[in-house]
C-alpha cells in the first residue's frame, strides 16, 4: 500500500484507479440525481466549531459502547454489500481490520462471505448482523438463529429499503444495476437455500425488498432474540418516536449513503431532530458522508454516541485489503483525537455536553 495514502480522500482517488469500472460504479452510486449522496458530505460545511481553549487536553479518552459492547473509539464499520469486489477475502478482511483495532463491524446480509466464515476468522471482534425483515419469517428466523450461534453481538435492522432505490448509475454493460456481475451473496443464500432452494441471487435480493416490512416486525424480532437491536434508516422525529415505542436499543440516523430515497436532508442535518425526539430513551448512532475526523466530531457533538463508516472502508479494502481498511479507521480515529484537542475537550461526554461547541452556520447571524 502506498505511503502517500494519508487522508481518506487519498484512498478514494487511489481506489478509483485500482478497481474495475463496474466495482467503482456499484460502490459509489447513489439514487436518482445523487443529490443526497452529494449533500451528505457537503452539509458538514454548514456546521461550525466554537472551540474552548486553554484547557488540559494532553490525554483524550474516546472509548465508548455500541449496543452494549465496549469499543476504544467511536467509529464502526457500516454494513455494506459485496466486499469481494474490493479484495480477495471479502468481508473476512473487513472483520479482521475491525478486530485488529478493537472496534465493531456490521456484516451485511448481502455479504459474499457467510456470517459463520467471518466469525470463525475474526473471532474476537465485535460484530453485528445486518438484517431486513420480510414476509417469510421462517427465513429471517433461520438467519437470526445462525447469527446467535455464530456469536454475533446484535442486529442492525435496515428499514429504508422497502424496495430497491432507483439507482441511476449507468454501468459499462449499459444496465443500471449490474446484478450479473456481482459475486453471490453467500450469507443470504445460506439461509434461502433451506426455504427456497431454487432462489438465485437476483430473486433472493428482490425477496428482501418486497415492501412488506412494518413497525410490528421489530416486536416480532424482539420476541425471537435477546440480543440488542438497532434500527437503521431513521431520519425524522416521527420515525424516532416510533422506534422508541417499539423498544429498540439503538437508532442509526442514516439515509443509506444516498442510495435509497434521493432528496432527503443530509444525514448530519437530520441528526439534531432525531436526538431531540429520542431524548435519551435509546442510543443514537449515525452514518453518512463521514470522510474526516472533523465530520465525526460534529456528529458526536450533535448527539451521536458513535458513527458508522461505509464507502471509505470499501476504498481502504480496494487499496490494501485488511491493512487498507485498518488504515482508514486509524486515520479517522487520529483525526478525531486532534479535532477534540483543538476544540478543548478530552472526552466524548465533554464533546457532546459542552454547550454550542458545534452550531449551524446560521447561529452567528442569529446572535448579531
Ligand atoms: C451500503 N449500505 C448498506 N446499508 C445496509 O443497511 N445494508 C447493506 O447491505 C448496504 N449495502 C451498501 C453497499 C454499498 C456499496 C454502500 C456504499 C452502502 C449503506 C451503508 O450501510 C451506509 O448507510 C452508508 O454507506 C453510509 O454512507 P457513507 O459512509 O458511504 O457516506
Amino acid at each position: 500500500m502506498s505511503a502517500e495514502l494519508i487522508f481518506v480522500e487519498d484512498f478514494k482517488k487511489e481506489a478509483k484507479k485500482k478497481v474495475s469500472p463496474f466495482g467503482w460504479g456499484y460502490y459509489s452510486a447513489g439514487s436518482v440525481g445523487e443529490q443526497t449522496v452529494h449533500e451528505n458530505c457537503e452539509a458538514y460545511k454548514r456546521w461550525r466549531f466554537r472551540p474552548r481553549l486553554l484547557r488540559y487536553v494532553s490525554e483524550v479518552d474516546i472509548s465508548t459502547t455500541v449496543l452494549g459492547s465496549n469499543i476504544p473509539f467511536p467509529i464502526c464499520i457500516a454494513p455494506t454489500a459485496h466486499h469481494a469486489i474490493a479484495c480477495a477475502e471479502g468481508e473476512v478482511e473487513t472483520a479482521q481490520a475491525a478486530e485488529s483495532l478493537g472496534t465493531g463491524m456490521a456484516l451485511s446480509i448481502y455479504s459474499n462471505r457467510t456470517m459463520e466464515e467471518v466469525a470463525h476468522q475474526a473471532p474476537k471482534g465485535t460484530k453485528w448482523c445486518h438484517v431486513q425483515i420480510v414476509r417469510n419469517r421462517d427465513l429471517i428466523k433461520h438467519y437470526v438463529k445462525r447469527a446467535e450461534k455464530a456469536g454475533y453481538n446484535g442486529f442492525i435492522v435496515t428499514i429504508d429499503q422497502a424496495v430497491l432505490g432507483n439507482r441511476h448509475h449507468r454501468y459499462p454493460d449499459g444496465t443500471s444495476f449490474a446484478f450479473k456481475q456481482l459475486h453471490p451473496s453467500t450469507n443470504l443464500l445460506e439461509s434461502t437455500k433451506h426455504f427456497m432452494p431454487h432462489m438465485n441471487e437476483i430473486r433472493a435480493f428482490l425477496h428482501l425488498t418486497d415492501g412488506t416490512t412494518e413497525w410490528d416486525s421489530l416486536d416480532w424480532l424482539r420476541s425471537i432474540t435477546k440480543l440488542p437491536i438497532a434500527v437503521k434508516g431513521i431520519l425524522t422525529s416521527e420515525m424516532a418516536l416510533k422506534a422508541v415505542e417499539h423498544k429498540v436499543d439503538g437508532i442509526i440516523v442514516s439515509n443509506h449513503g444516498g442510495r435509497q430515497l434521493d432528496g432527503t436532508f443530509a444525514s448530519i442535518d437530520s441528526l439534531p431532530e432525531v436526538v431531540k425526539a429520542v431524548n435519551g430513551r435509546c442510543d443514537v448512532y449515525f452514518d453518512g458522508g463521514i470522510r474526516k475526523g472533523t465530520d465525526i466530531a460534529k456528529a458526536i457533538a450533535l448527539g451521536a454516541k458513535a458513527v458508522f463508516v461505509g464507502r471509505p472502508i470499501l476504498w481502504g479494502l480496494i487499496c490494501g485489503g485488511k491493512e487498507g481498511a485498518q488504515r482508514v479507521l486509524e486515520i479517522l480515529r487520529d483525526e478525531l483525537v486532534t479535532t477534540m484537542q483543538l476544540l478543548g475537550v478530552k472526552s466524548l461526554d465533554e464533546l457532546q455536553t459542552t454547550p454550542d461547541l458545534v452550531v449551524h452556520e446560521s447561529y452567528l447571524f442569529s446572535k448579531l
